[in-house]
């Protein structure tokens, strides 16, 4: 029987989930089919239990309803339970299990796809929201120098600070406090360029030969990433790989298969 998987979000119309997923299991030989499911903005818990009641294996989760999706689960993966949001969900037999493959994706984007390796690497995280808090552990395993998370309300970054000092080095400032500083590796997490904006970032903090990592994507190079090269930063990169990449992990949790996923990205690019 073919095994049905969604994608729950609001708005969900332009989410490149269904063409990714059925990519891997055409890879791979699954039998799947993957749906969008839009959920009225009050509604995600109904339209996941609908979802479920009908036989639907997992999901995924986008914005806005990631730490909804995270409160209403059974289990937790380590890196869900300190991410406190969840991008895939399993219906298991124990309940819904939670998962966030955010930060495994941006990570493995970085080290697989770009060929950069973050160990030892001064690394910027801007924005402290949810977006942010799903990849800092993940970017503390690589064993960075120190990873400064800048945010425009610094109470949310020295919050996120807090939380994951335990695991790495960790500061958290505002983006006055980035005068002087310089990095390696600079990664936007704010959702600032959804609305045309950019967080105010001081010009100097790209270090030679430094990598410039934009969460968000689109067909043309985001704000950040034009100012990112304007600004003396070596390399520029979207988030297409890292969409890409958590797909594949989510892919792998579900099916217990690891799809390739560069063709993927390659067929992304091209369209
Ligand atoms: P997400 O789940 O996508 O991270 P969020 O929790 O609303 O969404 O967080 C958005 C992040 O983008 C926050 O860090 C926000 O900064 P504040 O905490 O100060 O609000 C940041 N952000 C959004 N617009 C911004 C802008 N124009 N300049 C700087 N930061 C911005």
């Amino acid at each position: 029987m073919t095994d049905r998987y969604a994608v729950i979000g609001n708005p969900i119309a332009h989410s490149k989930s269904p063409f990714i997923h059925t990519a891997f299991a055409q890879q791979t030989a699954q039998d799947i089919t993957y749906e969008r499911l839009l959920a009225p903005l009050d509604g995600f818990a109904v339209t996941l239990q609908q979802f479920q009641d009908a036989g639907g294996c997992g999901v995924n989760i986008t914005v806005p309803f990631k730490e909804e999706a995270w409160q209403l689960a059974d289990k937790f993966t380590a890196r869900a339970r300190l991410a406190r949001a969840a991008n895939t969900l399993m219906f298991t037999e124990y309940g819904i299990l939670a998962d966030n493959t955010d930060g495994a994706g941006l990570v493995t984007d970085i080290r697989q796809n770009l060929g950069y390796a973050l160990a030892h690497r001064r690394i910027l995280v801007m924005g402290a929201g949810g977006a942010a808090r799903g990849v800092i552990a993940p970017l503390l395993a690589e064993l960075p120098a120190f990873v400064v998370i800048a945010n425009r309300t610094v109470s949310r970054a020295i919050e996120l600070q807090r939380q994951f000092s335990p695991y790495g080095v960790v500061e958290a400032c505002d983006y006055d406090a980035l005068k002087n500083m310089q990095f390696d590796c600079v990664i936007n997490a704010t959702s600032a360029s959804l609305s045309g904006e950019l967080a105010p970032l001081p010009a100097d903090v790209f270090a030679s030969g430094s990598l410039a990592y934009d969460m968000m994507y689109g067909t043309e190079p985001t704000l950040f990433l034009r100012f990112a090269a304007a600004h003396g930063a070596g390399r520029c990169a979207d988030g297409l790989g890292m969409l890409v990449e958590q797909a594949a992990v989510a892919f792998e949790l579900w099916r217990g298969i690891r799809p390739d996923t560069r063709s993927v990205i390659a067929e992304l690019r091209s369209l």
